[in-house]
């Protein structure tokens, strides 16, 4: 087992940290924020991600977890020193760097010959850029890119039983030391620098193109009065293609896929290079949302003081994240021209103009319009007779295909579904 440095308590270093505390490893965590090192110590964990609280408050009685404001501190005992640090996306699109910057200057002086590991998410080309700007600073330490997988909701899940583990440097025994930190049983892509760095790009630019083809298919079914249930079924079977990331909805959101899109079309571009699927992704996506708030305010339109209620807000079920999410942006849209929109998420909170509710109910009471924009399976619980009792109008459009046709059609509700023939 590795005494293990994690800077950066967000939603990956904290997985990271919990995880390998879990697995025997000697982990200290350095973060910036002292409140939230002081929440930390004290077992309150501040994400909202399964099993991640509970082996924080784990790790903290074992003694193989311990946070610190201090990264100095944090990496005086490591051997492995992570970075999970926050890359947020420049006015242009690039990833932003200046922390993970700062940090590396920051420890220049205190990492001798640990092994640094690159979690965040960064450009192409970091990996030798820090590299240097080591060397620059008379430190020999080596450095390995390790790209996370992780989605937020599921992070521990995916960080335990990851399908494969990336690792890319210069330093071929830094890179194997590193790979062995893991599952065992895990496959490795061991590879140079620029390779590990694109691999996490490719993935989510793939993810999101997969996405937007499906959304695409379901316009098409729409339109021609097809199923997307059974073409995505039938794509899915092909073993060249596979069954996951073929879910329509109102589009790709979250702190990832539109972030990481633009920085791999900026790093394209800075090579005067396209790539036109990928700006195709990020254009329809955007569309989509809009179009999809067009259409609710469509069925309002000559409404007295129209009122829509919006079940969720996160830019998908199992988080609280509402970065990019397609559910508050729709229902931003909404409210921006004149209806009034009424919401509530299990989790989320968030959207200046939007009413927020303390049930679904609550939501739908009043409600001309109901938008299903979240899949949060409870939604897909609630007694859909009541709902229509409370509503004034009739109409629920299921963003996510998420509620039970059957029963909304025996509580005398119209249903909308994403990619079927209309059934009212
Ligand atoms: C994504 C990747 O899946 C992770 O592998 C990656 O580590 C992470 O980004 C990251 O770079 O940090 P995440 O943003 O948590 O994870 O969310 P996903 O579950 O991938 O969903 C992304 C968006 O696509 C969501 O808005 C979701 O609703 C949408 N989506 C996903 C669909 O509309 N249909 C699908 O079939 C799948």
């Amino acid at each position: 087992m590795a005494d293990i440095a994690v800077i950066g308590a967000g939603y990956v270093g904290l997985t990271l940290a919990v995880g390998a505390a879990s697995m025997g490893h000697d982990v200290t965590v350095g973060e910036a924020d002292p409140d939230r090192v002081a929440d930390l110590m004290a077992g309150h964990c501040p994400l909202f991600e399964a099993g991640v609280g509970d082996l924080l408050r784990e790790g903290l009685a074992s003694g193989l977890l311990t946070f610190t404001t201090s990264n100095t501190d944090a990496v005086t005992a490591a051997e492995f020193v992570f970075l999970a640090l926050p890359t947020p996306s420049a006015a242009d699109g690039s990833a932003n760097l200046s922390v993970l910057h700062a940090v590396v200057d920051e420890l220049a002086p205190h990492l001798g010959e640990r092994v640094l590991v690159l979690k965040s998410t960064v450009p192409v080309g970091t990996n030798r850029d820090v590299t240097a700007r080591l060397r620059a600073a008379d430190c020999t330490a080596p450095v390995v890119s390790n790209p996370e997988f992780l989605r937020e909701g599921t992070a521990l899940a995916d960080f335990m039983r990851p399908d494969h583990v990336v690792v890319g440097g210069d330093d071929a025994e830094a890179i194997a030391q590193v790979a062995a930190l893991f599952d065992p049983d895990c496959p490795v892509t061991a590879t140079d620098p620029m390779s590990a760095e694109l691999v996490k790009y490719a993935t989510n630019a793939y993810l999101a193109t997969r996405v937007m083809m499906a959304n695409s298919f379901a316009d098409l079914c729409e339109a021609l009065g097809a199923d997307i249930d059974a073409v995505t079924a039938g794509l899915g079977r092909d073993h060249r293609i596979g069954p996951f990331f073929l879910q329509p909805g109102p589009g790709f959101g979250g702190s990832c896929f539109p972030k990481d899109a633009r920085a791999l079309l900026d790093l394209a571009a800075d090579h005067g290079l396209d790539v036109p699927i990928l700006a195709a992704a990020v254009k329809v996506n955007a569309d989509r949302q809009e179009r999809m708030a067009e259409a609710v305010l469509a069925e309002v339109a000559g409404v007295f003081e129209p009122v829509v209620g919006l079940w969720g807000l996160a830019f998908k079920a199992g988080t609280d994240d509402t970065r990019e999410s397609p559910a508050l942006r729709i229902g931003e849209l909404i409210a921006d021209r004149g209806a009034t929109v009424q919401a509530y998420d299990p989790e989320a909170v968030a959207g200046d103009s939007i009413r927020l509710c303390d049930s679904a109910l609550d939501a739908a009471t009043g409600a001309d319009v109901l938008v299903v924009a979240t899949e949060w399976p409870e939604f897909a619980g609630e007694d859909l007779t009541e709902v229509a009792e409370a509503m004034r109008g009739d109409l629920v459009m299921d963003l996510r295909n998420l509620l039970d046709p059957e029963a909304v059609r025996a509580a005398e509700l119209r249903h909308r579904q994403i990619g079927k023939p209309e059934q009212e």
